[in-house]
This record gives C-alpha cells, structure tokens and sequence, in this order.
C-alpha cells in the first residue's frame, strides 16, 4: 500500500467512529438499548441534520437528490471522473439496533475524514451516501432510495405508499426535504465509478469463524408482496360461522399453506409474514379486510422463481369464504457482486493483516441496486451473536473500527483507478 494510503488508514479514529454511533443511537432512543428511526420521521430528519454538521465541519460538500438520499462529497483532482462511493442508510426498523445501516453511514465518513486529513490526493471523488428508506418498515419496500436513485424503480411510483397512520411517502418526504434547506441539488440517475457498502454481518459467520472482515460476495434473492383478503364484517356473537366471510380465518389459512408450500428441509427459504393490519381489528367484529406481508428469499435464482410462481396459487387456493389479491411489491436479485471490487476489499484486508473471510449476504442492501449500474461490492463486520432487527444488535468499536480501514484502503484503491 502507498505511504500516503497508509496515512489515512491509520487516521481513522476508533474513539471517534464510536462517539457517532453512540451520538446517532441516541435519535430515536427505545428501551433495551434499540433505535426507532423510522424513513423520512423526526428522528430521521436530526440524524441527517447531525451528518450534515458533521460534513459541514470538514467542508465537504452536501447533496440531495429529489428521493432525500443524501450525498457528502470530497472532491477528486479530475473534475471529469465519476465518483467512488460508499455509504448506507440511516433508518431503522420499528424495534432496530444502534449499527445496521448507520455503520455503513458512519464509517463511510470515517474513511472520508482519513483521507481528507491525510492530505491524500484521489483522481476521483470519494462520495458518502446514505440512502432513503432502506429499510421498508414505515414505508413499504425497502430500498426505495438506492432503487429510485439508480432508475430501477420510478419516484411516483412510490409517492402514494402510506405508512400504518395513513401518512403519504409524498407529504413525509416533502417535509425531510424542506428540513435541509440549501444542500446542492443532485440528479437521479448520476454516474458511480464503484460502490462500497459497509455493515454489520446481521448473521452470525463471522462471529462463528473468528474472523474480522466479511468480503461479501452477493445478495440472495428477495420478493416482497401484499396478500389482501376481502371478507364481511359480521356480529361476532350472533353470526354464525357458516354464513361468515372471515378475512383474519382466511389470511390465517393462507399463511399456513405458505409455510407448507415454503417448507425447506435445508433451511435455506427465508418466508416471514411481519405486517398484518386488521380492519375493523375489533375484537367482537369478523374481520372485513385483511392486509399482510410476504417476504420471501432464496439465493438460487430458479428456487425463488418457482416459490414465487406457486405463492399466488397457493394463497387463492388457501382462501375459503374470501377473496384474495396478491400484489408483488419488490422483485429483486440475486446478485453476484464485482470480482475486481471483491479483490479490492480482499486486498485491503490482507494488505492490513486483518482476518477475513468471503460470504453471501442474507440480508438485502442498497448495495442490490447499485450493483445493476456500476462495480459494487459490500464489506461486513461482526455482529453480538448475529442478532440484528432487534434492539440488542450489538457489535465491538474495534471490529467497527477494522471495517472502517479496510474501507479506507479499497476506496483510495477504487479512486485512483
Ligand atoms: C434489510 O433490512 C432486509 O430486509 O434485508
Ligand atoms: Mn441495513
Ligand atoms: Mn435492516
């Protein structure tokens, strides 16, 4: 590695990378050491607000696109080349912990801060994103950022998403929007010469095999949809339960035949059902109206597309007193990341004597999407006993801090490239 590379490695701060985590993790605070910061909230409107401060104090220059992700960029010497970039998002789940997505955020700026101390002069821009609405869990899908950013998906197709109180993905994104005046205004769509996403594992390999850095090598399929069932609300003491159209027995119906159907001896199907909104949800009304979730995962392409094809039938067929509609909502992967920034990130590892080992990613990422439009590779850190989308998630300030370096070092790689 060059001597100046080797200046902004060792600059990265442990104490600092730490500091921010525990100043994030208290926006949006929940017992048991966990963060609601739900897409485009309050809470989510501070963090931006303190990563722009924190940007502002460096002098790099912040950008918005018209979706809210949020760009930190430090300038390269050839005003022509398209940027490297790095990052993650600042959401969180309703019940989240303090590191996934925030890390990749935070030790995106970690590697920025190096750099920029170091003096170190790149060809290309280095720039942090931090994607909008990674997660999905206010408002459904997930990846809505990085998807709209990268034109897979359009912005209105999105506008109209409400969350669980009824508010409009367009009014709460109007709102974030107008809470950080004066930010650069930047296109969808814009050119990205590499992409670097850091986070914690959520799984517990690396922690199992004693290693520090996860080299990831792709991301396993993911469908998400809507299973909507129309019944009749009825008297729940004197309807009897022949003349019901019970939406809630029906939906209960169907996520049994779609566990059977999903039924995997290997244990390799993820199926989860997490959301369910009940109408009238009284309880001495028949259900009238059901709405639930499916997630449904796989990395082997032709498995998940089988799984996904029998989904709708087995629902409709599960159905007995109601109708049912099935709506995909999100279609993608698998994907394979790029072998060069693969070995860029192996190289790093190695180069800093920091164990690592490759592996799939279980869990979705805006690292998905961008990998459709430029080199995309992802690198993960251990997390307490693979527990994540849980307030306990947990990982160490030193392990944080290794990624943060390793980081570091493939940007500077990837940036004179
Ligand atoms: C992202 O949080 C996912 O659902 O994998
Ligand atoms: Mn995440
Ligand atoms: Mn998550």
């Amino acid at each position: 590695m060059r001597e100046a590379h080797q200046d902004a490695v060792s600059r990265v701060s442990e104490e600092r990378l730490w500091r921010r985590h525990v100043e994030m993790a208290a926006i949006g605070a929940i017992p048991g050491n966990g963060v609601n910061r739900a897409a485009l909230s309050k809470e989510d409107i501070a963090a931006r607000k303190v990563l722009i401060g924190w940007a502002r104090d460096r002098n790099f220059e912040v950008g918005l696109d018209a979706i809210g992700n949020l760009f930190v960029r430090r300038p390269g010497h050839d005003a022509a080349a398209a940027p490297v970039m790095t990052g993650s998002h600042m959401d969180s789940q309703p019940r989240g912990g303090r590191f996934d997505g925030i890390y990749g955020v935070l030790a995106a700026l970690e590697a920025l801060q190096a750099i920029d101390e170091a003096g170190v002069k790149t060809r290309r821009p280095i720039e942090l994103v931090a994607w909008t609405n990674e997660e999905g869990g206010r408002f459904p899908p997930c990846t809505m950022g990085s998807a709209v950013h990268t034109g897979a998906r359009e912005l209105e197709d999105f506008l109209d998403v409400r969350d669980n109180e009824g508010v409009a993905l367009r009014d709460a994104l109007a709102q974030a929007l107008a809470a950080t005046p004066g930010l650069a205004q930047r296109t969808l769509r814009a050119p990205a010469a590499a992409y670097i996403e850091a986070h914690i594992e959520q799984g517990p390999l690396l922690e199992n095999a004693g290693k520090t850095i996860g080299v990831v090598t792709g991301i396993q399929g993911l469908r998400w949809y809507d299973v909507e069932v129309f019944g009749k609300t009825d008297h729940a003491g004197t309807t009897p339960l022949a003349l019901r159209q019970d939406a809630l027995r029906d939906a209960v119906n169907i996520i049994a035949a779609l566990h059977e159907l999903t039924r995997d001896a290997t244990d390799t199907v993820r199926f989860t059902v997490g959301r369910m909104l009940v109408t009238p949800n009284s309880p001495n009304s028949v259900a009238s109206h059901v709405l639930f979730s499916v997630d449904l995962r796989h990395p082997d392409p032709a498995t998940i597309d089988r799984l996904a094809k029998a989904a709708e039938a087995t629902a409709k067929n599960a159905a007995k007193q109601c109708k049912v509609t099935v709506t995909p909502t999100l279609h993608d992967g698998p994907c394979v990341f790029d072998p060069g920034v693969i070995d860029a990130i192996e190289r790093a590892a190695n180069e800093l004597k920091v164990p690592s080992v490759r592996l799939p990613s279980g869990a979705s990422h805006d690292a998905m999407y961008m990998a459709r439009v430029c080199p995309t590779g992802m690198i993960f850190v251990p997390c307490e006993n693979g527990v994540s989308h849980n307030e306990a998630e947990n990982a160490r300030p030193a392990d944080l801090a290794a990624g943060a370096r390793v980081l570091t070092a493939a940007l500077l790689a990837l940036a004179n490239d």
